[in-house]
């Protein structure tokens, strides 16, 4: 036997801690909550049954303020569905940044750590500046592609190949299926889910005008500072992955005003908006649940 790499070392005492703190929970969907979505858990669909903030597990990213970016809170919340009590699942309340200063890797850890937990599909959420013709802040869109403009890729470096191959597919990273499943549940509650490629860039600047217009030529719909990475650390694991961008503003040059993080949150708390996306999430549980 190969001694375990120290990655390996790192995340079974982080899945040893977990499985502590959580009576042995073992959860099959992740969610990662993006900015201010993160009010999922107190959505009357979920008991929770542990909580456990970011900083006390061994191993997780860390620093000193990182969880002061304004609506990202910080904490593992373990929950099950009161509909369908059997259905375990982990809630990201707070997501790790490669802007805030960590590495790829780091910014993937806790999605490798849930995955040893036992998480076989990951829901990841975020706000997101709207390119395509036709969104309006508040709308929801299903990515169904992505664009990595970060230049980073979080399996670079020696392969954990504990977690995953060298050298993985990418055809489709998004599960037909979970869109599927989406698209009928925003049609049975009266709303648009919009659909499109989520381009991801570094941040923590938004995007000239120019950047802008170069995106729209690339075929991008969205664009955010988030999830891409993620997915690929996903894929890497073999997870089945869906992702919902929440539209907090359009991107810069295609509306009046400038862009702030305090109009993303304005319409990421906005309540119809709020709710929208908390149906979504809830309805693609219940369908995980079957
Ligand atoms: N650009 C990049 N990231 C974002 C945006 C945007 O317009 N809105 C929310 N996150």
């Amino acid at each position: 036997m190969p001694t375990p790499s120290l990655l390996e070392q790192q995340l079974t005492e982080t899945v040893d801690f977990l499985k502590a703190k959580t009576n042995g929970t073992t959860p099959s969907v992740l969610v990662v909550l993006g900015s201010g979505l993160g009010t999922l858990h107190e959505n009357p669909a979920f008991t929770i049954s542990h909580t456990v903030a970011y900083k006390d597990i061994p191993n997780f990213p860390q620093k000193p303020n990182h969880t002061a970016v304004v609506g990202h809170a910080g904490e593992l919340v373990f929950a099950t569905l009161k509909s369908a009590p059997h259905l375990s699942v982990v809630l990201m309340r707070g997501r790790i940044h490669y802007y805030e200063g960590f590495t790829p890797q780091e910014v993937v850890y806790p999605l490798q750590a849930l995955k040893l937990l036992g998480v076989e599909t990951v829901l990841l959420s975020n706000a997101a500046g709207g390119i395509q013709a036709g969104l309006t802040p508040g709308d929801l869109l299903w990515i169904n592609d992505q664009l990595n403009l970060t230049g980073l890729n979080p399996l670079i470096g020696e392969n954990p190949a504990f977690l995953g191959p060298r050298f993985f597919d990418m055809t489709e990273p998004f599960c037909p299926q979970l869109r599927e499943q989406a698209v009928a549940i925003a049609q049975q509650q009266g709303f648009t889910l919009f659909e499109g490629v989520y381009a991801g860039l570094t941040g923590p600047s938004y995007e000239t005008k120019a950047e802008i217009r170069m995106l729209q030529t690339l075929g991008a719909s969205a664009v955010g500072m988030s999830t891409v990475l993620e997915v690929l650390a996903a894929r890497h694991m073999g997870l089945r992955v869906g992702a919902i961008s929440c539209i907090s503003n359009l991107a810069a040059g295609l509306q009046a005003e400038t862009l702030s993080h305090a109009e993303v949150m304005e319409t990421t708390g906005n309540a119809k908006v709020m709710e929208r996306f908390q149906t979504l999430i809830v309805g693609l549980l219940t369908c995980l649940a079957v």
